[in-house]
């Protein structure tokens, strides 16, 4: 098959592009590397795929020959108040329904990237699809606009509301990320709160499993959750990476930020009697991965 993969340059876009390659598909990498953080970056995840550098929410995307869109390209990050917030509607909510746009008109389905934000402060927890979304960062609105949208172009698509994902290759924006950066610099580290607050934490091998799953085999106009089986505080976090790598670490507490939830715990039961999936890697296992690959990038920069 003839995959488009928007996105193939970030975190979990890169990831999956690698293991649709491994499959022996055809891949069209797109990206158009935005300086959310370093598109160097970017061009190291992407080592080894063909690169097309559109910029989604401008440019068209030409599907000829495609067979399916995996679109993950997006602005991520809760912390999307203020001035940021103009980003957040062009690289999601515009370049979705330009990408939604392309996909309708060549009669193809797209798996697409949605979020646990949607849930916000969830009235329930672990959280089934059927609950009323009511996000609390303007980032979780974006992605809950895309799902809308899907629905309003009647488009054969199927929404992955990713929770937390992790591994090798994560943003550094993100915790576990920074984490390791302060564990392989000896610094201090900085978390918004308590770091009470918890976390479906999810492997992203897990997550490119349940993608490649969504396209193949699930019924057009699903929407599931994909989220980790441990649920762990911050603070776990924190200490599980201080085992794992041997050096202690120096948290520091700054104020909660606006925008992030107090817990977000998946439930997995619809995609697990649809599709079969379900979370395999457990997060002490995840993050030794994780550790792996951070310190290697030390030594070898
Ligand atoms: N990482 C997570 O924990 C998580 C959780 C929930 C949802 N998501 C969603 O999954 C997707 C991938 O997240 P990620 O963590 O890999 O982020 P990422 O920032 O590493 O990857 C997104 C990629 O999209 C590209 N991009 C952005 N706007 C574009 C545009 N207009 N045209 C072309 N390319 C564009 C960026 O350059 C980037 O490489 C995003 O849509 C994100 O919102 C991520």
């Amino acid at each position: 098959m003839r995959y488009v993969v928007t996105g193939a340059a970030g975190f979990i876009g890169s990831h999956l592009s690698d293991a649709l390659v491994e499959g022996g598909h055809d891949v069209v990498a797109v990206d158009c590397l935005t300086d959310y953080y370093d598109p160097a970056e970017k061009e190291e995840n992407a080592r080894g795929l063909d690169l097309l550098r559109i910029d989604l929410a401008e440019e068209s995307l030409d599907l000829d020959g495609v067979d399916g869109v995996f679109h993950l390209a997006g602005q991520p990050g809760v912390r999307s108040f203020g001035e940021a917030f103009p980003l957040y509607l062009r690289r999601n909510v515009l370049a979705t329904q330009r990408v939604f746009d392309a996909a309708s008109t060549a009669g193809l389905r797209v798996v697409f990237a949605s979020s646990s934000s949607i849930y916000g402060e969830a009235e329930r927890y672990p959280t089934p699809e059927g609950t009323v979304p009511e996000p609390i960062s303007p980032y979780g609105i974006t992605k809950l606009a895309c799902e809308q949208l899907a629905r309003a172009y009647g488009l054969d698509s199927v929404a992955l509301r990713y929770f937390t994902v992790y591994g090798p290759r994560q943003r550094p924006d993100m915790l576990f990320r920074r984490i390791c950066d302060a564990l392989t610099s000896g610094g201090t580290i900085e978390i918004y709160g308590t770091g009470e607050q918890s976390r479906s934490f999810t492997e992203v091998g897990d997550v490119v499993d349940a993608t490649i799953a969504a396209m193949a085999e699930a019924p057009a106009g699903a929407v599931y959750n994909v989220g980790g089986g441990d649920e762990a505080s911050l603070l776990e976090a924190v200490a599980l990476l201080e085992e794992i790598s041997g050096r202690p670490l120096d948290v520091r507490h700054l104020d909660r930020a606006r925008g992030d939830v107090r817990r977000t715990q998946a439930d997995v039961s619809r995609i697990r009697d649809a599709l079969g999936w379900e979370p395999r890697v457990p997060l002490a296992r995840g993050l030794e991965r994780m550790w792996a690959w951070a310190s290697a990038r030390v030594a070898t920069p």
